[in-house]
C-alpha cells in the first residue's frame, strides 16, 4: 500500500507535509506483483476500421448483458444503452447531508433486439419517480444500480427520454487501491465537491457510469443565494429566484461520466480571455485569495505548447477549480481540472502540466475500459515530461531511464488497479520507447493522428497500436510486447 501511495505521490508531484497519506513521497518500490494476461476489451473497433457511430452488429451486447464487462471496475454501466445527453439538476446545500435532483437522459438501445429494461448506476440517493418518453416507468433498486422497465420496450437506435427524480445521501466509495473517498463529499468548509474517477458520479446522479459511454451534458446547480455552483464547461445562465440561485453549465463536447465535476460553496469565479480564443473561467475558494490563483498563471503557456504539438485544444472553455480540501490527488475534470489545497504547496507546474495534458489524453480521447488507463495516465505523464524537458528539466530519455522497469504490464488490470508507477511512468516510458523506434517526427504524427481520429470518443490500446502501425508503417508487435503487455525492462536511451 505504502509503495503504491508513494508511486502516485511521485506521479502527481504532490509532496510531503500534507495530512493525507497520499502526499508522502518515497522510492516507488514494489514487490514482485502477479502478472496477468490482458483480455480483449469488448468495445474496440476493428484494427483498421475507422470509428463510426453505428455499433458493429457483431459486437452488439445481448439483452442479458447488464454490466459492462470491465476487468478493473466491474459491475458498472449498461452496455446495452448509449446515453447521448445528460440534463441534470442538482440541489445541494452546504451544511446539509441530503441532496436531491432531477436527471433527464437522452439515450437509445444499442442491442439488436428491442430492450425491455435498462440499468443506471446510482449509489446512495434513491429514485422517487421515473418516466420514459413521458410515460410512468417501473424502477427498482438492485445494489448500486437502478433497473428501469419502461411501459414499452426501447427500440434500438431510437432516442428515448428518461426522466428520473431522486434524493438522499451520496455514499462515497474508495479510489481503487488508494485510501481516497470518491464521489460527492463535503469540503473542509462544509460545501460540496465531487472527486469522481473512476465511479463517483453515480453518488450524485443516475448515470451510465463507464468511460465507454460519453455524452454531452447540462448541469444545473440549485443553491442557496449565498453559495456558488461550479461545474464543467460554459456557465450559460445564472439566475436568482424565490430565495434560490440556479447555475447552468453546459458541456458540448462528449464527456465521460468520471470527468464530470460539481462544487457548491464559497467561490470566486474569475473569468478572462484565454489561449486560442477560449474563455478561461476558474473557481477559487474565496478565503484563499491570491495564494490559490498565482500558481495557475502558467495555464496559457502550457495549453499553447500542447496545442502546437498535439493539435489545437479541443474546446472553447477552460479553467481550473480549486477546492478547500486536501485531496491527495488532482483530477482532470473536463475543461476545468480539479485541484486541492495540497497541490498548491508543491511544484504546481508539474501537476498543472499533467492535468492540462489530460484535456487531450483522457478527456478528448478517453480510455474505453479501465484496463486502458495507461492511455490516459501514461500520455499525460509523457506530456508532463515533455513540458519539463522544454523548460530546463531532465530529458525524456533521462526520465524514462530512471523508471527502472515495472513489475506488471503497463496494459493490465493490475497496473490499472494500482494507479501507480506502471500506468504513469511506465506508460510514459512506453511512449518514449515508441518515439525512439519510429523517430521524433513520426511519433509526433502518431500523437496528432490519435487525437484527431479519436477526439470525442473512447478508444482501446488495440486502437492505438493499430493507428500507430498505420501512421508509421512499422510493425509494432515487438514494441507492444515489450513495453505494454509484459513487465517492462529498464529503459536504455537509444
Ligand atoms: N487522474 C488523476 C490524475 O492523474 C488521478 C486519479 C484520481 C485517478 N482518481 C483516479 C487515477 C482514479 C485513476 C483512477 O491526474
Ligand atoms: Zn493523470
Amino acid at each position: 500500500m505504502t509503495a503504491r501511495v508513494a508511486a502516485i505521490g511521485v506521479a502527481l508531484a504532490l509532496v510531503a507535509g500534507g495530512a493525507s497519506a497520499c502526499t508522502r513521497q518515497g522510492p516507488a518500490t514494489s514487490g514482485p506483483g502477479p502478472t496477468t494476461t490482458t483480455s480483449a476489451p469488448p468495445t474496440t473497433s476493428g484494427p483498421t476500421a475507422p470509428p463510426t457511430s453505428e455499433p458493429d452488429p457483431d459486437l452488439r451486447p445481448s439483452a442479458d448483458e447488464r454490466d459492462v464487462d470491465d476487468p478493473v471496475v466491474p459491475g458498472l454501466g449498461d452496455p446495452r444503452i448509449d446515453v447521448s445527453h445528460y440534463d441534470l439538476t442538482l440541489r445541494a446545500d452546504p451544511g446539509q447531508d441530503r441532496i436531491s435532483g432531477t436527471a433527464v437522459l437522452t439515450l437509445s438501445a444499442v442491442t439488436a433486439e428491442p430492450l425491455d429494461d435498462l440499468t443506471l448506476d446510482l449509489r446512495g440517493p434513491t429514485v422517487d419517480e421515473v418516466e420514459v418518453d413521458g410515460e410512468p416507468a417501473r424502477a427498482r433498486a438492485e445494489g448500486d444500480q437502478v433497473v428501469i422497465t419502461p411501459a414499452a420496450p426501447l427500440q434500438p437506435g431510437e432516442d428515448a427520454t428518461v426522466r428520473i427524480t431522486y434524493g438522499g445521501e451520496p455514499r462515497t466509495g474508495r479510489l481503487l487501491d488508494l485510501d481516497i473517498p470518491t464521489g460527492l463529499r463535503h469540503d473542509d468548509a462544509g460545501g460540496w465537491f465531487a472527486l469522481s474517477q473512476p465511479d463517483g458520479t453515480r453518488t450524485w446522479a443516475p448515470v451510465n457510469d463507464h468511460p465507454s459511454d460519453k455524452a454531452t451534458w447540462r448541469i444545473t446547480l440549485d443553491t442557496p443565494t449565498d453559495a456558488v455552483g461550479v461545474a464543467n464547461g460554459r456557465l450559460t445562465l445564472r439566475e436568482q429566484e424565490g430565495g434560490r440561485r440556479r447555475w447552468v453549465w453546459e458541456v458540448d463536447r462528449p464527456m465521460a461520466t468520471y470527468l464530470a465535476v460539481v462544487a457548491v460553496g464559497d467561490y470566486d469565479l474569475v473569468e478572462r480571455a484565454g489561449p486560442a480564443g477560449s474563455r478561461v473561467l476558474s473557481a477559487f475558494p474565496t478565503d484563499l485569495g491570491e495564494r490559490a490563483r498565482l500558481p495557475f498563471d502558467d495555464l496559457d503557456e502550457i495549453v499553447d505548447e500542447y496545442s502546437a504539438t498535439f493539435g489545437p485544444y479541443p474546446d472553447d472553455d477552460l479553467g481550473v477549480l480549486v477546492v478547500d480540501d486536501r485531496l491527495g490527488v488532482a483530477l482532470e475534470t473536463q475543461t476545468r481540472p480539479l485541484f486541492g489545497l495540497d497541490a498548491l504547496g508543491t511544484d504546481v507546474r508539474q501537476v498543472l502540466a499533467h492535468e492540462l495534458a489530460h484535456l487531450w489524453w483522457g478527456d478528448a480521447v478517453t480510455p474505453a475500459t479501465w484496463e486502458d488507463l495507461w492511455l490516459s495516465e501514461g500520455f499525460a505523464t509523457y506530456s508532463q515530461w515533455l513540458d519539463d524537458e522544454q523548460h530546463g528539466g531532465p530529458s525524456l530519455a533521462e526520465r524514462a531511464a530512471s523508471v527502472g522497469g515495472t513489475d506488471v504490464p503497463v496494459h493490465s488490470a493490475e497496473a490499472a488497479r494500482a494507479i501507480g508507477n506502471e500506468v504513469y511512468e511506465g506508460g510514459a516510458t512506453a511512449l518514449v520507447a515508441l518515439r525512439d523506434l519510429v523517430g521524433d517526427d513520426a511519433f509526433d504524427e502518431v500523437l496528432r493522428a490519435w487525437f484527431e481520429r479519436y477526439e470525442g470518443r473512447s478508444a482501446t490500446t488495440e486502437d492505438l497500436v493499430a493507428l500507430a502501425t498505420e501512421v508509421t508503417g512499422t510493425d509494432l508487435t515487438t514494441w507492444a510486447g515489450t513495453w505494454l503487455d509484459a513487465p517492462q525492462p529498464t529503459y536504455r536511451p537509444r
